[in-house]
């Protein structure tokens, strides 16, 4: 593709040459398999739709736990993507380009955005988002900071505020807290006015205290349900024996929302508890909504490590362990200046 594109710039007059597609820089997937099976490669552009989508320059792509499931092939018989596909749901960048539907965005706009995960596409140099994905990026956020906040913080705002309807002075018990959705949870919480239970490893005891947990248990010593007590909301983003732990420390009449299962509904029912799974979904508003709480400082975002684009896979490898700290961004072009 690069050496066509040559050819067409040196013989300019010949009127035979095609002009050259635009292509880009994507982490591209031929097939399911480990992290291996992400490829760095040229790819052609996408271009926007006229139908609300718009095309923008990605400077940085969020990385979540859902893309490595995907890539391993988890949902492959629900979903209807072909292959060669591209993952990515979270995305800062400049928009570049808009479809004559558009009318919230314009060229040159900063922008981050959730693109839902029947599209993705944000492992490359340009996406596509529709205007109900995209919202503009917090000032005061780098574009490797503004990605990794839309998929993990409206997941938490979706759990703890639209499903859990936590109100001020309710107490909620938030597990995984150090992790991406856990440590925008406790922020949002703290935010609402909640009393904030938190739990974590040895390493993340600091983090969660500075994100505002009134308790922090670390779950490798202490066992959650010897500290918290009548909790009226719990987020479960562990799933398994956590989940099955969490109905014996909530409040008759408390909400649980997990992420990662079905809340046991015999369980519920015996106990008076209410609860439900999440599949979060993208919500400029509400992004927008988070966005101002950052440039007012009532939310920080935490980045961890951060990888060239090309080095997807590594970035894979780490988000794969289950244990990482705030967020794993991929960098796919300078900030801007
Ligand atoms: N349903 C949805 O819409 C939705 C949306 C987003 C995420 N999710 C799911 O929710 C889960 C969390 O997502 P994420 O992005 O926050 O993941 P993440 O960034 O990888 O964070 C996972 C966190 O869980 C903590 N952890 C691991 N084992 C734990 C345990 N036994 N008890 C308490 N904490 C534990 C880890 O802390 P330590 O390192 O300190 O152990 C880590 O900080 C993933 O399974 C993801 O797929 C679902």
């Amino acid at each position: 593709m690069k050496f066509l594109a040559g050819i067409a710039a040196i013989l300019p007059s010949v009127s035979l040459a095609q002009p050259a597609k635009p292509t880009m820089k994507a982490i591209v997937l031929h097939e399911y398999g480990g992290p291996e099976v992400l490829k760095y490669e040229d790819v052609p552009r996408p271009k926007p739709k006229e139908d609300q989508i718009l095309a923008r320059r990605v400077i940085a792509a969020g990385v979540n736990p859902v893309d490595g499931m995907i890539r391993s092939g988890m949902f492959a018989k629900d979903e209807k993507t072909a292959f060669p596909r591209i993952l990515g749901a979270d995305i800062a960048g400049v928009v570049e380009k808009t479809g004559s539907k558009i009318t919230k965005f314009k060229a040159g706009d900063a922008v981050y955005a959730y693109i839902s995960l029947d599209n993705e596409g944000g492992y490359a140099e340009y996406a596509l988002a529709t205007e109900n994905e995209a919202s503009p990026k917090p000032k005061s956020l780098d574009y490797v900071e503004a990605a990794a906040v839309p998929v993990v913080a409206l997941t938490a705002w979706q759990a703890l505020i639209d499903t859990a309807k936590l109100s001020a002075g309710e107490t909620v018990l938030i597990h995984g807290g150090s992790g991406g959705v856990g440590t925008f949870a406790i922020q949002i919480a703290k935010g609402r006015g909640a009393k904030v239970i938190a739990t974590a490893s040895t390493a993340n005891q600091d983090l969660l205290k500075q994100l505002g947990a009134d308790v922090a248990i670390d779950y490798t010593k202490t066992k959650f349900e010897d500290i918290a007590k009548d909790v009226d909301v719990v987020l479960d983003s562990v799933g398994k024996d956590t989940l099955a732990r969490s109905y014996g420390v909530m409040k008759k009449g408390g909400f649980i929302v997990s992420l990662v299962a079905r809340p046991d509904q015999a369980e519920l029912a015996k106990r008076g508890l209410r609860g439900a799974s999440l599949s979060a979904e993208p919500n400029s508003n509400e992004l927008a909504e988070i966005g101002n709480l950052i440039d007012e400082k009532k939310i920080r975002v935490i980045v961890s490590q951060t990888f060239p684009l090309s080095e997807a896979r590594k970035a894979h490898e780490q988000v794969a362990t289950g244990h990482t700290r705030g967020k794993i961004v991929l960098k796919v072009a300078d900030e801007p200046k």
